[in-house]
């Protein structure tokens, strides 16, 4: 796939009051251009949003034309599948855009998976964001943060991550020509190997610090302040921006309707938010006439979304939420010396950026939130497995929020429940072995000591001498066994 910007004949500059950007606080709600990387609001600090001028863009009358562009797909605009919805994140010309091929994803109904949530057959549908070149929904984002960077002619490109974000950084800046340079933070030891491996290999700096994902990203924060250097975590809104069209996606091959659930896991909370916005555009573009419900999941060990919406009652509020609940509870994780911990290594996180945007966005959606243990993350994340597609442990959190929600009568059988796998089974190896190992060791050294326990789920290898009656005897008594469910 070429990464470079459409052949297609277009303007090279978007006209500045046709996309900018907005502070989210209602009573801010300072305004400056889309051109500017500031990545917080220059008055007030609080996040942006990227707006846009929809009674004077080229929308189309209906989300089936956008099929039209499939005929066109030799276009890379066109076979991506982010930009092939160009008109509803529109803030880039045409001729700086970069793009590796990203999101050329699946939506797959699993019945196995059905049955262990616990809804109809034929009505669980799994959005495996896998696919994309780096092997995680990231790339989705990545692509339009890319964008916007070399609109603004930046070079140094940085984030913090848990794993995704960094392999997702440094795939961009080695598979594009535009002399991009990636640097990423990381806490040590709090990343998969999987991801790890990838931003190693992919020759991105790699800067290990000593702490978590939350250090990380506070220092990233300031070392970016610093040196000018571009800034790519999900606070840039430009990557929000991207992040929506796994929420097209969805509808397309939904064949444009809508479902009644989408489920996603919640770390940062940069996916959630960029669902909810999507889903408030379409709406007052005409494009669809209903908003499916939202569920955003915590893992439980980082469940600072759960807690704030559900223990202390924060909301959106109209723009100005209720900031003394969230500043109390950071300064008790301070207190304490809490810090996340949590087998999903990629949502191991407790100062959520996004978090007012997330609570938009289930006002939105009509959204709830859970927390769901490492336990049960790691067994829908076998049954996933079980269902022919992998995942790493931080995605099972949507399947294992979609049982919970079926189990409380929320989500109801009959229902259409859109769960997001975010990442690729082989990002985390480890967690996956230790489930699965006939190794007690090995288990409890991952698993066991989080207090998870062997499940009926495991698939445990089967040790057997070299010796060919004994290998013929494993294999009828396999044979044998009832299919699993
Ligand atoms: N699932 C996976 C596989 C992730 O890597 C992440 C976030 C999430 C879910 C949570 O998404 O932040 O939008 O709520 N990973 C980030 C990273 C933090 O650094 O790779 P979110």
């Amino acid at each position: 796939m070429p990464s470079h910007a459409s052949t297609t004949a277009a303007p090279t500059r978007v006209d500045a009051d046709l996309a900018y950007q907005r502070c989210i606080n209602s009573r801010c709600a300072a305004t400056l251009p889309v051109d500017r990387a500031v990545f917080s609001c220059p008055e007030c600090g609080d996040l942006l949003d990227v707006v846009y001028d929809w009674d004077r863009l080229p929308v189309p009358s209906r989300l089936s034309d956008f099929e039209a562009k499939w005929s066109r797909r030799l276009d890379p605009l066109c076979s991506s599948g982010v930009w092939r919805f160009y008109e509803l994140l529109p803030f880039a010309p045409p001729d700086r855009i970069v793009t590796i091929g990203e999101g050329q994803t699946l939506l797959r109904p699993s019945d196995r998976v059905a049955r262990y949530v616990g809804v109809d057959n034929g009505n669980l549908l799994l959005q495996y964001e896998g696919m994309n070149p780096s092997g995680s929904f990231k790339d989705n984002g990545m692509t339009a943060a890319f964008s916007h960077a070399r609109m603004v002619g930046a070079r140094r490109v940085a984030c913090a991550s848990t794993g995704n974000t960094s392999a997702s950084l440094a795939v961009f800046c080695s598979a594009t020509e535009f002399g991009f340079k990636a640097i990423i933070f990381i806490g040590s030891g709090k990343i998969a190997y999987g991801k790890l491996a990838q931003a190693l290999d992919h020759g991105a700096l790699t800067i290990q610090i000593v702490g978590d994902f939350d250090d990380a990203l506070m220092r990233v924060r300031e070392v970016a302040d610093r040196l000018g250097i571009y800034l790519m975590n999900s606070v840039n809104p430009f990557r929000l921006e991207g992040q929506k069209t796994v929420m097209y996606r969805v509808l397309e091959g939904l064949g444009w309707e809508v479902p009644d659930w989408v489920v996603v896991p919640g770390g940062n909370l940069g996916n959630s938010s960029a669902f909810g916005k999507a889903f408030q555009e379409l709406k007052h573009l005409g494009l669809i006439d209903r908003i499916p419900r939202l569920a955003v999941i915590n893992a439980a060990g980082a469940q600072t979304l759960d807690l704030l919406v559900r223990s202390h009652g924060m909301t959106w509020n109209s723009g100005l939420p209720d900031e003394s609940i969230s500043r109390a509870y950071y300064d008790r994780l301070d207190r304490e010396q809490i810090r996340a911990s949590t087998i999903a290594s990629a949502i191991e996180i407790n100062r959520p950026v996004n978090l007012k945007k997330c609570l938009r966005a289930l006002e939105v959606c009509d959204g709830v939130v859970r927390q769901v243990s490492d336990q049960e993350i790691m067994d829908a994340k076998a049954r996933v497995g079980a269902g022919g597609l992998g995942c790493e442990p931080a995605s099972a959190a949507s399947v294992a929020g979609a049982k919970r929600l079926r189990e409380e009568g929320i989500i109801a059988p009959s229902d259409r429940v859109v769960c997001i796998l975010t990442g690729h089974q082989l990002k985390d190896p480890t967690a996956t072995v230790a489930y699965h190992s006939a190794d007690q060791d090995e288990f409890d050294r991952v698993l066991g000591s989080r207090g998870v326990k062997r499940a009926g789920f495991a698939n445990r290898p089967v040790v057997v001498p070299n010796e060919l009656d004994a290998i013929i005897r494993t294999i009828g008594l396999y044979s044998d066994a009832p299919a699993p469910g």
